[in-house]
């Protein structure tokens, strides 16, 4: 009190200014009608891509994703939210450290981001459970219903993230754009939870539109869909042409149909909510592959084409960067560790050719306003070519998609506003042509290149325009008198005919021409070919948008008092130019030297990055565990397992049930361990595991290793129905058990996360994991088990299993491994743990990725969980996946300081080691700040 009396004192005295209030952020309003969504009454393009921060274990790299993903011309990111990733266990809710989404929506908006925001409660996304908490198990009450015991469940997790969204809505100076209900919903028909999912967001202040996305066949579903309970505002589809074929990508093409979004509602904007943009990799052939599959002709063809015959005004392309499985976040069906994706962005955050596809589709799309108001129009024929075309009503733009179907190049003649002018299209190749097109002071008449961007700079138009290597292009211009054209760069030949300009030339390199007089502001206009105008970086800046060609990437930029600054990567030294209104160049935080160059641009040299030296991991210390193998292991403070009830569909093959949800171990390894009096006559050990695809479990008969299994994965997929799945016998050695005395089992089962519930079906999503069935002759046995000790506090409940070296610690930074001794080159069946320090000092200002490389073949039967500073970063095996490089995230990794590592090896049988090496992914000057992420060293 006494202190704020004096204070009062103070600004009374004028001696103390008190803060001003902290400025509110400007509040926008949302709607929409049947073109487009409108922020503040402005029509918005919009142009999503996916990405998933549970997949990305270090917030500052969430920057650096999104930076990138502006960079590429989107303006949007759709966001699953992870009901599994939050929650370890009913009622306990984490959002902090690599679960603060505040901070996600935070960084959404600094770069400038809306947000589509998926909270599920289902969310599929290959991720464990679909995004279900595995405890959602044992819940009663259908899943993806209106059940009693579900809804309760998931108001809880709405209740937690809701209030989180609701502040960050564009309607409050957020990023929040959409709200997406569930998720490819349509299999089912509660209308009543789809309902109640939306009144459930609105009570907590969700007030921008709801969608939901469609997937496969809208069926009965859809026909609630205009009005009635459960109806959206905008209903999204998704479309995934390509299909996930990765092995077949040479030969496949568009499988899965046309890849055109439907209208569902005559009143909402056409939105593909989801449209592929690469692949899981269903068949182990790799991601490259599925990259391949939905390379830069599958994303020019399709994209393009549904663009324009579809009327679509909102996008969301999964993925744009897909990330990793990292812990136990996989579900194992359909993908293992990476979730790469084959996307623009891969997994260690490097650009890829497809990447710039997007740059150049996203740039266009957000140049081209005229494009969120269009009716389909008469579009012109081309001999050889597909086309279609949409005008804006109000400004009579048209936009021409000309297509080609077949795999060999066509040149051609497009009537465009009366002109035949000359186009040429690669196999695969798709172009959507403007005509009637104003951009700054200038009226395009039509044009057979591209447009990439238009700005206003420094009192002149640009206009970047582009076409395939060696096709023929014409660009005509009106002009009220002839203007003085001047070829700068390259060869372009001009005409001037009853007020048109018509340019022709071939694309080839970047020609540069500057058109002044005529009546109009001056333009310069560049002409390029799809690369060299995807080497254009546009950044939009409060005075105005700036182009940059030359850095590797453009993440943003500022222009003051006649400096323009720049936050740029480069892969390696070399030229660079600018255009902006200034005179001084400023790249990440360093003046540069410039010229001025005949286009008005400022041109310089910038360095690339500095070299970067790798240790070897050539100090491995081994040790063996697995105590609970032995008879005298203490287990007396295990759960007991004794229910004889589960909620799951799959009937336990064998008295009590073992299945390890029941007991409340969800996560990697579980032990069990079956104490019983043996006759002496036992034969075989009979087990049944179901681990998911991927999995496998260890058997050992009073301290005597049996031998392995593959586990099950489900009843209800294998082919044909499969009434003991995840079998394994193994004969009881003789001798081993005597009449009369106690014996004890002991079972390692490598559980690999959780079935989804795409068809929301609890058939599938309760599938248990962990023994299923176990008979030692007729004997009764009794049974504990035990799997996590305990969550850990930053790296969430998905990170560790419960193996004796998790446990206890061994997967830890902390933990004192100097007494094990140096690592042999062979591993014994069983379980056996793997450490090696390293220090590293990586280049500052630089932003340097490093993977974890096995090189060599895999040795059968052997599995390898990799912990770096006790993260669990991925599973290496032959049965898990082909993946023998495993990213690791700067922050999770520490660039300048000391690693750990630590692989716990579970073998099948005796077996060589295999140990990895570190490896560079991609290296460049620039990068976002990253600092280690916060977790502890010790248990
Ligand atoms: C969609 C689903 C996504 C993801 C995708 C395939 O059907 O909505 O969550 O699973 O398929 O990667």
């Amino acid at each position: 009190m006494k202190k704020i009396l004096l204070v009062l004192a103070l600004v009374i005295a004028g001696l103390v200014v008190p803060a001003p209030a902290a400025p509110a952020a400007p509040k926008h309003t949302v709607t929409y009608d049947r073109y487009s969504l409108m922020v503040d009454g402005e029509r918005v393009l919009l142009q999503a891509a996916e990405f998933h921060y549970f997949r990305l274990p270090s917030p500052d790299l969430w920057r650096d994703i999104l930076e990138k993903e502006k960079a590429a011309g989107f303006n949007a990111v759709s966001v699953y939210f992870s009901w599994a990733f939050h929650s370890p266990a009913p009622g306990k809710y984490d959002f902090t450290g690599v679960r603060d989404v505040d901070r996600l929506l935070r960084i959404a908006e600094e770069t400038g981001l809306y947000v589509i925001a998926r909270p599920g409660p289902y969310i599929n996304a290959e991720t464990t459970g679909g995004g279900f908490p595995a405890w959602l198990k044992t819940v009663p009450g259908r899943a993806r219903s209106s059940a009693p015991g579900y809804t309760a469940a998931y108001h809880d997790w709405l209740a937690h993230l809701n209030p989180i969204l609701a502040r960050h809505q564009v309607t409050r100076g957020g990023s929040v754009l959409l709200y997406n209900v569930e998720n490819e919903y349509a299999v089912n028909t509660d209308a009543v939870y789809m309902q109640d999912l939306q009144d459930t967001a609105r009570a907590a202040g969700i007030d921008v539109p709801i969608t939901t996305n469609n997937c496969c066949d809208a069926g009965s579903w859809s026909s609630t869909w205009g009005s009635g309970p459960g109806a959206v505002q905008i209903p999204g589809v998704d479309d995934y042409p390509q299909s996930f074929d990765c092995g077949n990508a040479a030969t496949v093409w568009g499988p899965w149909g046309a890849g055109v979004t439907e209208k569902v509602r005559d009143d909402a904007p056409v939105f593909a909510a989801e449209y592929q943009a690469g692949a899981i990799d269903l068949n182990n052939a790799g991601y490259d592959a599925c990259r391949d599959l939905t390379g830069v002709q599958y994303t020019k063809y399709f994209q393009k084409g549904n663009v324009i015959l579809s009327g679509a005004t909102a996008f969301n392309y999964y993925m744009g960067f897909g990330g990793t499985n990292w812990g136990w976040l996989a579900q194992p069906n359909d993908v293992y560790t990476s979730y790469d994706y084959g996307a623009a962005i891969d997994e260690s955050r490097q650009l890829t050719d497809k990447y710039f596809e997007y740059k150049r589709q996203g740039y266009f799309l957000q140049a081209v306003p005229q494009l969120t108001k269009t009716d389909v129009s008469a579009a012109p024929a081309v001999a050889g070519l597909e086309t279609a075309a949409r005008t804006n009503p109000d400004t009579g733009t048209q936009f021409v998609l000309v297509r080609n179907a077949g795999t060999t190049p066509v040149s051609a003649t497009v009537d465009l506003a009366g002109l035949a002018l000359p186009v040429g299209l690669e196999g695969h190749g798709a172009k959507i042509l403007l005509t009637g097109f104003d951009f700054g002071a200038q009226h395009l008449v039509a044009s057979t290149s591209e447009l990439l961007t238009q700005a206003t700079v420094g009192g002149r138009d640009v206009g970047i325009l582009y076409g395939t290597d060696g096709t023929a292009g014409s660009t005509v211009l009106s002009y009220a008198r002839k203007p003085s054209v001047r070829v700068l760069d390259g060869q372009v030949t001009s005409s001037y005919d009853g007020g048109k300009l018509r340019l022709d030339y071939t694309h080839r390199g970047l020609a540069r021409v500057l058109i002044s007089g005529g009546g109009h502001r001056p333009l310069l206009l560049l002409l390029g070919t799809d690369d060299t105008a995807a080497s254009f970086w546009r950044y939009d800046t409060p005075a105005g948008p700036i182009l940059v060609r030359g850095t590797d990437l453009l993440r943003s930029a500022t222009v003051a008092h006649g400096t323009v600054a720049l936050r740029a990567d480069t892969a390696a030294a070399g030229g660079f130019e600018v255009l902006a209104a200034a005179k001084d160049v400023l790249v990440n935080g360093v003046r540069v030297p410039t010229r001025t160059t005949s286009s008005g641009t400022l041109e310089g040299r910038l360095p690339g990055p500095r070299g970067v030296s790798l240790p070897s991991l050539d100090g491995w210390r081994q040790q063996g565990e697995a105590p609970e193998a032995k008879p005298a292991f203490d287990d007396s403070r295990w759960t007991v397992a004794d229910k004889s009830t589960s909620l799951s569909p799959f009937v336990p093959m064998s008295q009590p049930v073992l299945f390890s949800d029941e007991y409340g171990f969800h996560t990697g390894s579980v032990w069990y361990r079956g104490h019983f009096t043996a006759t002496g006559g036992e034969a075989t050990v009979d087990l049944n595991a179901i681990t998911g695809k991927r999995g496998d479990y260890l058997v050992w008969l009073n301290g005597r290793y049996l031998g392995a299994a593959a586990g099950g994965v489900e009843l209800d997929t294998e082919a044909p129905v499969n009434p003991s799945p995840g079998h394994g016998e193994f004969t009881v050695p003789a001798g081993l058990l005597r009449a009369g005395e106690r014996a004890v089992l002991s079972v390692l089962v490598q559980n690999m996360g959780h079935n989804d519930d795409w068809t929301a079906d609890d058939n599938r999503f309760r599938q248990p994991r962990g023994l299923v069935g176990a008979r030692i002759g007729t004997a009764a046995i009794d049974w504990r088990i035990q799997g996590t000790a305990k969550i850990d506090p930053a790296r969430g409940g998905l990170n560790n299993g419960g193996l004796y070296g998790e446990r206890t610690g061994w997967s830890l930074p902390g933990y004192a491994d100097r007494i094990w001794p140096k690592a042999s080159k062979t591993v014994p069946a069983g379980v056996t743990w793997l450490r090696d320090n390293f220090r590293l000092d990586l280049p500052a200002g630089q932003d340097t990725s490093l993977a974890l490389r096995f090189d060599g073949a895999t040795p059968a039967g052997y599995r390898a969980i990799l912990y770096l500073n006790g993260w669990n970063v991925g599973q290496y095996g032959t049965a898990i996946g082909p993946q023998t490089d495993f990213v690791l995230p700067t922050g999770v990794l520490h660039a300048n300081g000391t690693n750990t590592l630590a692989v716990a090896v579970i073998a099948e049988q005796p077996s060589t080691v295999a140990t990895p090496h570190l490896v560079v992914k991609g290296s460049q000057r620039g990068g976002v700040p990253v600092r280690d992420v916060p977790a502890s060293d010790r248990p």
